[in-house]
């Protein structure tokens, strides 16, 4: 297992770094591509009006912004994340929408200040704890009596085309890679349900509920095949794989992707499967 203080590092230095400006940089898309997924997970955390929500790992704000609008005036949301430059883009975002009841704070949420609260929320951001019984045990330590929790995660990749196409098709110029730890952290390390239970439970959470739902997501935003390539070779994996290569390689990636792809084409859409747990439990 990786050194839990390293994975920490590693995981601060890319969403500050090399991950962080990119995902600003395709909020607009990303968002597009992932609302199954966000509106998947407002339904299940069922904000309520003047709800304490704590939103982990909220990023640019995806879903940050339909928490505050549903907790409303008299509800207050703390958007919680280790990336300078994505918060930044969710305050910006909740600005431009008029939107005032959020507090946008910079920190680890496994050892963050916290204040209570009655709903935990992440948007596939619990998976990336080098420790994440220590982590959940500090966030339920803070959560009020009776508070809730929901989150989405992916489950596995081989369930996941959208991410796997894209990767199969870049791996096939790149040097073999060693199997990866199924449970480092990283956007995986929740796909096994039983591992995900063991860990809420260990952590003093309610036994946890874990349903599957399958969606389709269009990478390409509606912006047609081209987009869609773009958008593998930026968010995720591949993106990682590619950074620093030669031109050539890279070139060659792209145009497997693009093979790979065109099937999925559909007008302006390339849509592919995407499978996420829905995780809900009681007892903060
Ligand atoms: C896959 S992104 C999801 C962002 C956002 N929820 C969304 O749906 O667009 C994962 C987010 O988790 C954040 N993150 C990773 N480790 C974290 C930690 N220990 N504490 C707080 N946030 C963390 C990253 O900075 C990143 O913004």
């Amino acid at each position: 297992m990786a050194d839990p203080e390293q994975s920490n590092a590693d995981q601060l230095a890319f969403w500050n770094g090399p991950g962080g400006p990119i995902w600003v940089a395709r909020q607009d898309h990303t968002d597009i591509t992932l609302a199954p997924v966000s509106d998947a997970l407002i339904a299940l955390a069922a904000p309520q009006a003047g709800e304490r929500v704590l939103d982990v790992g909220c990023g640019c704000g995806a879903s940050t912004l339909d928490l505050a609008r549903a907790v409303g005036p008299s509800g207050h949301v703390t958007a919680l994340d280790i990336s300078a430059p994505m918060l930044a883009e969710g305050k910006a975002r909740a600005e431009a929408a008029g939107i005032g009841n959020v507090t946008w704070q910079q920190a680890d949420a496994a050892t963050a200040a916290l204040d209570g609260f009655d709903l935990l929320v992440s948007n596939c951001g619990l998976m990336f704890f080098g420790d994440p019984v220590a982590a959940f045990s500090h966030l339920r330590a803070a959560a009020d009596p009776g508070a809730r929790m929901a989150f989405v995660c992916w489950r596995s990749l081989a369930e996941n085309p959208w991410m796997g196409v894209p990767m199969n098709a870049a791996a096939r110029h790149l040097p073999p890679r060693p199997k990866p730890d199924p449970e480092a952290p990283g956007m995986f390390a929740f796909a096994d349900p039983k591992r995900v239970s063991r860990i809420l439970t260990d952590a003093g959470w309610g036994p946890p509920q874990l349903d599957k739902l399958d969606v389709d997501l269009d990478i390409a935003a509606g912006r047609g095949l081209d987009e869609a390539v773009v958008q593998s070779t930026q968010i995720g994996a591949v993106n990682s794989w590619l950074r620093g290569k030669p031109a050539d390689v890279v070139a060659a990636a792209t145009a497997s992707i693009r093979e790979a792809l065109a099937p999925y084409a559909d007008g302006a859409a390339v849509r592919l499967p995407g499978a996420i747990w829905l995780v809900s439990s009681a007892g903060g």
